[in-house]
């Protein structure tokens, strides 16, 4: 045996995960595919890798160093159990499986448990940054045990991406944390996809920007505060022009956006938790509304507003849209935040805040220099209750709320949707009023089914006799 780690799974993630890996002063790769003519196309066409190929899980193991660690990079499903029964048949306690794909969390904790139960390490990594990623340095979210960790973390560490000089991994937490953070990851993911996708829609539709003139918004705000490699690319897509019909490229894509489901777990996990992530689950309605193309198509003719706004300040709307998809930013990653926080409070996981910030700084779809601000934020306050009450987003809130509100009544008021920009406010709000109609909707569970309900002046759980005298009891009385 001479390889120091092995990759299972060579479609486009796994070989360049394996290329990257291989790279690496000190690794040594196995490699092997259920298919050999997957193994046999990257033997040839990276000799300089010097990777170790095998045409069976037997011969793969054989080719590992002890502790074997082995890294599956098949597609969440069926697929990854059979893999992992498979190695599990030839690996030995102590060894380590890591799957790298977007498995659901909860899998990853069943499958921890299972794995362990033979002695051998199992952890679920989270990879973030897509093909590019893999192959030049992802960011790296793997949850397991510290003792795999020992073995593990310097080879992630040489593969990953750098932030300011430091490896965009660290060991999130035990079992399935690495993969709950990564699905929060692609949960902010889409809600950050969706607020840019909000801010374009309104630049064309109340400023008639084109899009090319819309890219020059973007690439300008990709030099100040919203940096991050969403608005990097936002510019790239709009300035594209479509060779085929001459036509910028996003005006001939059809809009029905698709998902692979990692949106929607973190929408129902957040259900579960009873964390309210409402910036990113209308990020997930906006992209099921966009396919639903014959209720859209039903629906084409209802009535909108009889007249557009009049925009007094064109490049104040520029402005204020910017300000409006950065207090909205602000939220979802405080959302995002949240459910992190219930998640490892449910969970049991020990996972610094600070930390995940911290290595989603590079690699990852999400990087962004406003992460650097939430790194921050947490060193400064590890207890942080929410995002929203760090010093500087604070201040980023000031500035922001007055043309957050502009922006959201000029959309309402041109009828053009913006669920992201709105919810975010509406959460916003929500959180800063003193008192919520949450009182009525007691009161009603209590009108209607007797559910009870607590007073802001006395201990103790009342009921109301509302089909009596209506005078109140309390509600132990009732039993
Ligand atoms: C990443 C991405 C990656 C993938 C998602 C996109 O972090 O590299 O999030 O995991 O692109 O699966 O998901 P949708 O296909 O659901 O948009």
């Amino acid at each position: 045996p001479i390889a120091n780690i092995g990759v299972v799974g060579l479609a486009v993630m796994g070989s360049n995960l394996a290329r990257n890996l291989a790279s690496r002063e000190g690794n040594v790769v196995a490699v092997t595919n259920r298919t050999d003519a997957k193994v046999d196309r990257l033997i040839e066409d990276h000799p300089e890798a010097g990777f170790v190929p095998s045409y069976s899980i037997t011969d793969f193991a054989a080719s590992l160093t002890t502790p074997r660690t082995a890294i599956v990079m098949v597609k969440a499903g069926r697929g990854t159990d059979a893999v992992i029964d498979e190695l599990c048949e030839v690996f030995e306690p102590g060894d380590i499986i890591v799957d790298g794909g977007n498995a659901l969390f909860t899998d990853t904790i069943r499958r921890e448990a299972a794995v362990r139960a033979k002695g051998i390490n199992f952890v679920g990594c989270g990879i973030s940054g897509g093909e590019e990623g893999a192959l030049n340095g992802p960011s790296l979210m793997p949850g397991g045990s510290a003792a795999a960790w020992q073995t593990l973390g310097p080879i992630l560490e040489s593969i990953a991406a750098v932030a300011q000089g430091e490896p965009c991994v660290t060991h999130v937490g035990t079992d399935g944390a690495g993969h709950f953070v990564k699905m929060v990851h692609n949960g902010i993911e889409y809600a950050d996809m969706q607020l840019i996708a909000e801010s374009y829609d309104l630049l064309r539709r109340v400023l008639g920007q084109t899009p090319a003139e819309a890219a020059d918004t973007f690439a300008d705000w990709n030099t100040g505060d919203l940096e991050s490699y969403l608005i990097e690319i936002t510019a790239e897509v709009l300035r594209h022009v479509d060779a085929d019909s001459g036509q910028p490229l996003v005006d001939v894509v059809l809009d029905a956006a698709g998902a692979k489901g990692t949106g929607s777990w973190t929408v129902q996990t957040a259900l579960d938790l009873g964390v309210p992530v409402s910036g990113i689950a209308e990020a997930v309605f906006a992209r099921s509304l966009s396919s639903q193309t014959d209720v859209r198509a039903a629906c084409r003719d209802l009535p909108g507003p009889s007249s557009a706004p009049a925009l007094e300040d064109p490049a104040g709307f520029v402005e204020d849209v910017r300000l409006a998809l950065y207090a909205s930013k602000v939220l979802a990653y405080a959302q995002g935040f949240d459910e992190i926080t219930a998640g490892a409070r449910t969970y049991g996981w020990d996972i610094d805040r600070g930390e995940v910030a911290r290595i989603w700084r590079a690699g990852c779809i999400i990087r962004a220099r406003f992460l650097d601000r939430i790194t921050e934020a947490y060193r400064d306050q590890p207890d942080l209750v929410s995002l929203l009450v760090a010093p500087v987003f604070v201040e980023v809130l000031e500035a922001a709320q007055q043309a957050w509100r502009r922006v959201v009544s000029v959309a309402v008021a041109a009828g053009v949707p913006v669920p992201g920009f709105a919810a975010a406010l509406a959460h916003y709000d929500a959180l800063r009023s003193e008192r919520l109609p949450a009182a009525l909707i007691q009161a009603q569970r209590d009108f209607f089914g007797a559910h009870t309900y607590r007073r802001i002046d006395r201990e103790g759980t009342f009921h109301t006799l509302w089909s009596g005298d209506r005078s109140e009891i309390s509600a132990e009385d009732t039993h």
